[in-house]
């Protein structure tokens, strides 16, 4: 079990989890994630490892409620614990010093891009970062990137705060004001990181999308995050997840995502208490044997 040392809400249903997992912080590269399950009949989530300090030995880990897991695994506190995790899984990032590197992250995605834009300024690069939300509460951590990026655009669809349209449109804005682009990384709802690929494919700039297929093992063995990339069939986990935006098949992603949507749907109304019923009874026998 990992305990959890620090649990905070960051906008609406989304939560930043400090945890205790000392191995993982001591090998985590930016661009990798983890498993976790929170109960031992729960199912296994992957989730980017968002920061760490190897020193004292804990990972960052940033959530969104979406369905039945990522809602029960919300509603933990610092001192409680997460059944297990795996990690670090995935390939790192390929980092170097591009010039001019836009890291651009939708809602939950930017918790997503911020390691990787993090060691693109470490390796030299000009760090611009175009963050979205669908109002301004939706938009996150844009202190940490104003602390690692030169330059940090929010943009919201209400025009509630910052620049009033989607980050595509900002990256355009940015393109059309001469602004000269090496490198673009966009991670965010398969929709958006489909539109950032065509924006920038007319001007040859190289562009990378972290994808989130539906993932179970994480180790290449049961075929669930199955990809297609520049026509040839690629397993996410290992050899993922970051590929070149411009040779994604966004479609078949898209579709494949939707496979299980019944099922989840039936999740999440169905078994959310039940989760919390297994998760709770977990703790409580920890904690009986702690006291022991
Ligand atoms: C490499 C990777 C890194 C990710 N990092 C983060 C992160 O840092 N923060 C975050 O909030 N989310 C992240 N996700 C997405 C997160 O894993 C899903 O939101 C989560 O699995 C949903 O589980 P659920 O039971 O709450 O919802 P469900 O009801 O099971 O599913 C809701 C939606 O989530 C997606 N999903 C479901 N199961 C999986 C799965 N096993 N793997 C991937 N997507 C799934 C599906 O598109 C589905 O429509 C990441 C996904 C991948 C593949
Ligand atoms: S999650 Fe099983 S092959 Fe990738």
């Amino acid at each position: 079990m990992n305990k959890i040392l620090e649990a905070k809400f960051i906008g609406p249903d989304i939560k930043l989890f400090k945890i205790d997992a000392p191995k993982i912080a001591l090998k985590q590269k930016a661009g990798q994630f983890i498993i976790l399950r929170i109960a031992e009949n729960g199912e296994r989530i992957p989730l980017t490892i968002a920061d760490s300090d190897k020193t004292e030995g804990w990972i960052t880990l940033i959530v969104q409620g979406i369905g039945a897991t990522t809602k029960a695994l919300n509603q933990l506190e610092a001192g409680d614990f997460v059944r297990d995790l795996v990690g670090p899984l995935g390939q790192a990032s390929h980092i170097e010093n591009f010039g001019t590197a836009v890291s651009i992250g939708g809602g939950v995605g930017t918790a997503i891009a911020y390691p990787t834009a993090k060691a693109l300024k470490v390796a030299g690069n000009k760090v611009i970062s175009i963050i979205g939300g669908r109002s301004k509460q939706h938009v996150i951590l844009e202190n940490e990137l104003a602390a690692t990026s030169d330059e940090v655009y929010p943009c919201t669809d209400d025009g509630s705060y910052g620049f009033h349209g989607f980050v595509t449109q900002k990256l355009q804005q940015l393109l059309d004001s001469g602004e000269k682009i090496d490198f673009v990384l966009a991670i965010g709802p398969i929709p958006m990181m489909s539109a950032v690929a065509e924006v920038t494919r007319p001007h040859g700039i190289k562009t990378v999308v972290s994808l989130n297929p539906v993932m179970v093992d994480g180790t290449g063995m049961c075929g669930g995050c199955r990809a297609y990339v520049d026509g040839k069939q690629v397993f996410v986990c290992v050899d993922g997840p970051e590929f070149d935006a411009h040779q994604v098949d966004f479609k078949i992603l898209q579709q494949r995502n939707r496979t299980y949507g019944i099922q989840e749907q039936a999740a999440l109304e169905a078994h959310m208490c039940n989760i919390d019923v297994v998760y709770n009874e977990e703790l409580k026998n920890k904690k009986i044997a702690e006291s022991i």
